[in-house]
């Protein structure tokens, strides 16, 4: 009698997913593999931090004073620090652009590589402080040829010019979704092991769906055709009505727009003409990995992909999910034009 092991042996991790990947390209150096396992390492320890592993090592019994009496430190700083310290010493990359840093760093010369990440390392700010879920977002482009690795313009690429891009949720379970140009593979961590298994292979967008998701709480700020759109989404004069969700966490909220569909919307508001999200490291990596995924991502005139940025923490409207849905905010959008 053969005994079933309820232990797979032979499982698919990440880096060994990635490993697999690099050696489909005979010219392949290794060095993207070894940045994605530089943000794979970052990822772990967010994680780790976000689910205040070691906590009781730090706190006093009475549960609200540090042991050593130093000031505990705020995770989107704890984050930002982790993913500095792991991609500049991957000797892979030349510039770095986060949202916590003002300006984009310059790898010291002697650590530099051919890539350029830019990444938002704890995304959901106003979700940090009560639990629910937040995540890390990151894209990566090679450098360009023609200047020196240190350069801005290296990091002002379009998105249709990304190597790879991914997220990673710390929400029930922590999950690392990477796209390396040829579809969308999620992994999830098995803390048993240490290490992200890949659990969803080929991710795809459902081509239409039955969910809206945009911060209604702006209602009054928005322009007639979002108004217009999400009120027909509401009303709708025929069939059921969408349902709302919102996180408030970009991660969870597109991560759940990939898994059951509909559309994400961060439109321009009076007070923010572009919008509140960012272009290099919340727009453009998510748009990336949506299309990869059989979705579509636009910013209401033209593809997320196609805007050539102009600074690093420039921000955009956008509108993403599956492609019937986008398609039909878009033509919204255009028939209010041309009315
Ligand atoms: P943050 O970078 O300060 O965390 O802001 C980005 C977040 C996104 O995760 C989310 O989609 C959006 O802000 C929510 O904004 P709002 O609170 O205006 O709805
Ligand atoms: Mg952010």
């Amino acid at each position: 009698m053969t005994s079933k092991s309820s232990f797979d042996s032979n499982c698919m991790t990440l880096t060994r997913f990635v490993l697999a990947e690099q050696r489909k390209v005979p010219t392949a150096t290794g060095d993207l593999s070894q940045l994605l396992n530089s943000i794979q390492t970052a990822v772990k320890a967010v994680s780790s931090a976000v689910r205040k592993a070691g906590i009781a090592n730090m706190y006093g019994i009475a549960g609200n004073t540090n042991v050593q009496g130093e000031e505990v430190k705020k995770l989107d700083v704890l984050s930002n620090e982790l993913f500095i310290n792991m991609l500049t010493s991957s000797f892979t990359t030349s510039l770095l652009v986060s949202e916590e840093n003002k300006n984009a760093i310059e790898v010291e010369t002697e650590k530099r590589g051919k890539y350029v990440v830019c990444f938002d390392p704890l995304d959901g700010s106003s979700n940090i402080d009560c639990l629910v879920s937040v995540g890390s977002i990151f894209g990566i482009y090679k450098k360009l040829d023609e200047v020196a690795g240190s350069d801005i313009s290296n990091a002002l690429q379009p998105g249709k010019n990304l190597v790879a891009a991914g997220y990673a949720l710390y929400g029930s379970a922590t999950m690392i979704v990477l796209s390396i140009g040829h579809g969308v593979n999620g992994f999830t961590y098995d803390p048993a092991i240490g290490e992200f298994i890949l659990t969803e292979r080929n991710m795809r967008v459902p081509e239409k769906g039955n969910i809206y998701s945009i911060n209604e709480g702006n209602e009054s700020t928005w322009g007639s055709t979002i108004k217009e759109y999400i009120r027909s989404k509401k009303y709708p004069n025929n069939g059921k009505p969408y349902s709302a969700r919102y996180v408030g966490s970009m991660v969870a909220d597109v991560h759940r727009t990939i898994k059951y569909g509909g559309i994400f919307l961060y439109p321009s508001t009076k007070s923010n003409p572009n919008g509140k999200l960012r272009l290099l490291y919340e727009c453009i990596p998510m748009a990336y990995i949506i299309k990869e995924a059989g979705g579509l991502a636009s910013n209401g005139k033209i593809d997320i992909l196609d805007i050539i940025p102009e600074s690093i923490h420039q921000r955009s409207p956008i509108f993403l999910g599956s492609k019937e849905d986008v398609q039909e905010v878009l033509q919204f959008v255009k028939s209010k034009a041309e009315s």
